[in-house]
């Protein structure tokens, strides 16, 4: 069986031999840059293993993958704009290094990049796997909106929250593994199954940044830490911490959710220190918790290779206890 880091090679390999045109420089140079800065690969990835669970042949899903990559990167390019984050993978963000209206518009002929890729399949499946690619990046703006939206509320539900994140990153996932699965010539049904496995996964994965953005190594983690708490993010961990904490410590949160700038240090100190108290982080990892087993139950239903789907429940493990 092909390893996960086998996969990362030849979907790292494939996309180092894409030619991406000289000029404009302004607009090719920020591509080149942001996929050379490696990332997990994790929904290319993900692409592949469903494929190949169904005994398709990886080389078949090869561009679709790479094209879901490249869409991934083109959502970053965006949203660091959006998030104002200085980070990303260790180097200055596209917009801090040039400037807003280069990464847009190189996000936006990624995007471009993305469809001409995603269509190099087989005719009989394009349309199913274009519609599936569609309602993803629908999703993905509806969610990205969402999530604009939330930093402006005094707070939001969990459920509210959860729908974000569904929409903003897990149905990138799912999608991804349901045009792996349909490359691979699975039934409806368990691509639809496999689609649920990517869903839950996707949250978890989400879930499971917004812990790593208060708690990560900012060696390790490629990111601002602590921009979450400095944008007024509603993740999981704010959403929980406004509903629980009381006293003094309710005080505190609303001050610093309020504050017109502030001494950043000091919100993002002050802020990790009420999650502390309040146990906040153990709550999202069982939140995190939850859903991996909701995804691991949808893997369960579908017969196939059991050594391939185990293969897939480990890699789903490690992606849960990342540190990037
Ligand atoms: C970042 O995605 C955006 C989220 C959905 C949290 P990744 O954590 O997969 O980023 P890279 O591609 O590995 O850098
Ligand atoms: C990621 O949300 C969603 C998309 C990029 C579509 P975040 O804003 O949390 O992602 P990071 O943390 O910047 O990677
Ligand atoms: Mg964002
Ligand atoms: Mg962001
Ligand atoms: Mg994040």
């Amino acid at each position: 069986m092909i390893s996960v880091i086998e996969l990362q090679n030849l979907i790292n390999r494939a996309i180092a031999e894409k030619g991406i045109p000289e000029t404009p420089k302004e607009l090719y140079e920020p591509i080149r840059y942001i996929l050379s800065l490696g990332g997990k690969r994790l929904r290319p990835v993900l692409t592949l293993m469903a494929c190949d669970l169904f005994n398709g042949s990886i080389l078949k899903a090869l561009n679709s993958a790479v094209g879901l990559e490249v869409f991934h990167n083109f959502t970053l390019m965006h949203d660091d704009i959006m998030d104002k984050a200085p980070l990303r993978r260790g180097k200055p963000t596209v917009h801090t290094k040039w400037n807003e209206a280069i990464a847009i518009l190189s996000g936006d002929v990624m995007l471009v990049e993305a469809y001409k890729l995603m269509m190099e399949v087989d005719d009989n499946i394009l349309r199913q796997v274009l519609n599936v690619f569609n309602q993803t990046a629908v999703g993905v703006c509806e969610g990205q909106q969402l999530d604009m939206n939330f930093e402006q509320m005094d707070s939001a539900t969990v459920a509210e929250y959860l729908e974000m994140i569904r929409l903003k990153t897990a149905v990138l996932v799912g999608g991804g593994m349901k045009i792996g699965a349909l490359i691979g010539g699975a039934e409806e049904k368990y691509a639809n199954l496999l689609y649920q496995f990517g869903e839950n996964l996707g949250i978890a994965f989400q879930l499971q940044d917004d812990i790593l953005d208060v708690y990560g190594d900012p060696e390790k983690f490629g990111k601002q830490v602590g921009g979450d708490i400095l944008s007024n993010k509603k993740t999981f961990l704010l959403i929980n911490a406004l509903e629980l904490a009381q006293g003094i410590d309710k005080e505190e949160l609303v001050y610093w959710i309020n504050a017109e700038n502030p001494e950043t240090e000091a919100k993002i100190k002050e802020v990790t220190a009420i999650y502390n108290r309040l146990g906040i982080r153990q709550l999202a990892e069982t939140e995190i918790n939850r859903h991996a087993e909701i995804a691991l139950r949808s893997l369960e239903e579908i017969t196939a290779n059991e050594d391939k789907k185990q293969g897939l429940r480990s890699f789903a493990e490690e992606l849960l206890i990342r540190e990037n």
